[in-house]
């Protein structure tokens, strides 16, 4: 598919935003959770034992009134959107049209870029062109030849660099600037890009410069960012795109969508370290190989990859490094590992990358499953290895060890069978090693609850806070024109989020609070919303909750204008010494006398 194929699929695929707004009004979370969780009434709100830990007592909340669920033990939280896809592992995509199907209605689809998203969307546009433009000198360029014989000599065919639309940056400093920054508009976009940098002395220069590209797509295609290799033994070796508005390392993984795309299965997929790893073992035929961007594994790419593929397998280099990532990778997988889940870890032997491997000994070889360790061989065998276990002291140890690792492991088959064996090595019963087991879990639940409860706290300790809060949980407030109008010239931080938020109200009456959270899903706001909707409402008469959001109001003013006088009084005084200064400098004799 070419890039400019992929770009009007994803232009036409875009859900309007207003769809997404009704659709949520027509929507009851209640219905969605219960129909996969069974819910309890409990007071105003619904209760359940929480789907995504282990508990014995319910802390999973379901509140009608604000379409949002949230959890006191693990702080799970979210809209019916969010629930369907952590908890079915569905997509955006795909949890939308799930709701559209439960209210009977079609998902439309627009041409055009909705408004929300324009500034995105520019962005993802002008990376395809960029990512034509590597293209384009890997093939043209007077210098490409270089480019090709290193990708040759390193066993890349032609048909993998076009599959992964390699590409070239040629040397020199304005390149790139010079082909798609012609106007201030189209520089300032690149900059945003972090395709250009700025020089100290004005304008801008290429970051990229002598170096084999290696584009990044998301899952859904859009280019979002670039890997480059030097050709020779230059520093650095690799550079990236650094953090952009669409590019986030900590999330996005090479090769997935590649993967993706070729295998319609994924039911494995091996984790690797580099760009060129991912290439060797596609040349090999194993399209199912993604790495991270230079980052070690975070827990937003196993839950991203957990989504689309029941087992990971991650494969590391057989040194010490290679063995703290792995311990790493080893510690976020614990909370994923649902039944059905799975880890295994790959050790290079000593001086081998998975690149070398598979050239080195066949593709057979890699994938022979023998070779894999099983997340619980490793983290048993790891934890055995420093204690003695024919003393009732190492024995002890042991549990001591365990058991946190295990509390961390969601309740299923994997755990009961860590368990067995773990009895049967410590000589204790199953049974008091779930004591043991629940004992802890209760000491880090409540750990966790107080450490919530003091961050939420602390987040709506300023004015503009408490207003979106008190908006967010009730906003069926009358009269809310009023006070947006209230608010205009009123400056102090965050103003301007407040007063987009009233005037989201004012045009979606209906709206609940997953509505808002919705429309501002992928927003620098969602963390920030998602903590403000957690909180417990105390008010639930209108009339309070009115009174309430007038209160804070006039507050904000009363802010403002005090800090106005200040400013005022600030420019008074320096008239003063203004003026004393003035009348010093022409009286010089009545000083001195
Ligand atoms: P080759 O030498 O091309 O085989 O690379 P490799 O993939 O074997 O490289 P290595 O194991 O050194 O690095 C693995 C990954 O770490 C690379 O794919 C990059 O993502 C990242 N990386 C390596 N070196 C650098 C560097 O100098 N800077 C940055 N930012 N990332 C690097
Ligand atoms: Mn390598």
């Amino acid at each position: 598919m070419s890039a400019m194929i992929i770009l009007d699929v994803i232009m036409a695929g875009r859900i309007p935003q207003n769809f997404i707004d009704d659709l949520l009004t027509r929507t009851d979370i209640i219905d969605v959770i219960d129909s996969y969780v069974p819910l309890r009434k409990a007071g105003r709100n619904h209760q359940a034992l929480c789907p995504f830990h282990d508990e014995k007592t319910p802390s999973f909340t379901v509140s009608q009134e604000k379409q949002f669920y949230h959890c006191f033990g693990c702080s799970a939280n979210g809209t019916a959107i969010t629930f369907l896809m952590d908890y079915k592992g569905m997509d955006f995509v795909e949890a939308i049209e799930e709701l559209a199907s439960r209210a009977g209605v079609e998902v439309p689809r627009e041409g055009g870029i909705s408004h929300k998203d324009s500034g995105s969307a520019e962005l993802y546009e002008l990376m395809e062109m960029v990512v034509r433009y590597f293209c384009r000198q890997l093939r043209e360029h007077a210098e490409a030849h270089r480019a090709i014989d290193y990708l040759k000599g390193r066993g890349i065919s032609g048909e993998l660099a076009a599959e992964f639309e390699l590409g070239f940056a040629p040397l020199g400093w304005d390149n790139l600037l010079k082909d798609l920054g012609n106007s201030n508009a189209s520089q300032e976009r690149l900059a945003r890009t972090g395709m250009i940098l700025r020089k100290e002395t004005g304008g801008y220069y290429d970051r990229f410069r002598d170096r084999i590209i290696f584009p990044i797509r998301d899952q859904r295609g859009r280019a979002i960012g670039f890997g480059g290799r030097v050709l020779d033994e230059g520093t650095p070796k690799y550079l990236n795109s650094p953090e952009t508005p669409i590019f986030h390392k900590g999330r996005e993984l090479y090769g997935l969508y590649q993967a993706r795309r070729k295998l319609k299965d994924l039911d494995h997929l091996y984790i690797v370290e580099g760009y060129m790893d991912v290439l060797a073992l596609a040349q090999y035929g194993i399209q199912n190989a993604v790495a991270t961007l230079g980052t070690a594994v975070t827990p937003e790419h196993l839950d991203r990859l957990f989504k689309v593929c029941p087992q990971l397998i991650f494969c590391f280099d057989g040194d010490a490094a290679g063995q703290n990532a792995a311990w790493r990778a080893l510690e976020i997988s614990l909370p994923l590992l649902r039944d059905g889940r799975q880890s295994y870890f790959m050790f290079m032997p000593e001086g081998d990358d998975p690149d070398s491997y598979v050239r080195k000994y066949g593709s057979k070889q890699f994938e022979d499953t023998s070779g894999y360790v099983p997340l619980s061989d490793y983290l048993l065998n790891t934890l055995r290895q420093d204690t003695d276990q024919k003393t009732r002291e190492g024995r002890a140890l042991l549990v001591e060890k365990t058991i946190p690792y295990l509390s961390r492991l969601p309740a299923g088959a994997l755990r009961e069978l860590l368990l067995k064996d773990i009895a049967s090595y410590s000589e204790l019963s199953v049974k008091d090693l779930k004591q043991l087991l629940q004992d802890k879990q209760q000491t880090q639940q409540k750990q966790q609850r107080n450490i919530h409860r003091s961050a939420l706290k602390q987040g709506d300790s300023t004015l503009i806070g408490k207003a979106i809060r008190l908006l967010l949980h009730h906003p069926s407030i009358a009269e809310l024109d009023k006070t947006s109008a209230e608010l205009t010239n009123i400056n102090v931080p965050g103003i301007e989020f407040l007063q987009e938020l009233l005037a989201f109200i004012i045009s979606h009456p209906d709206t609940t609070c997953a509505g808002i959270l919705e429309h501002w899903r992928n927003s620098k706001f969602e963390r920030r919303l998602n903590e403000l909707a957690s909180m417990e409402s105390p008010l639930t008469e209108k009339h309070e909750i009115e009174a309430e959001l007038q209160g804070i109001i006039s507050k904000i003013k009363q802010t403002h204008q005090k800090k106005q006088r200040l400013a005022r009084s600030q420019t008074i005084s320096n008239l003063e010494e203004l003026r004393n200064l003035y009348t010093a400098d022409h009286t010089p004799d009545h000083k001195e006398q």
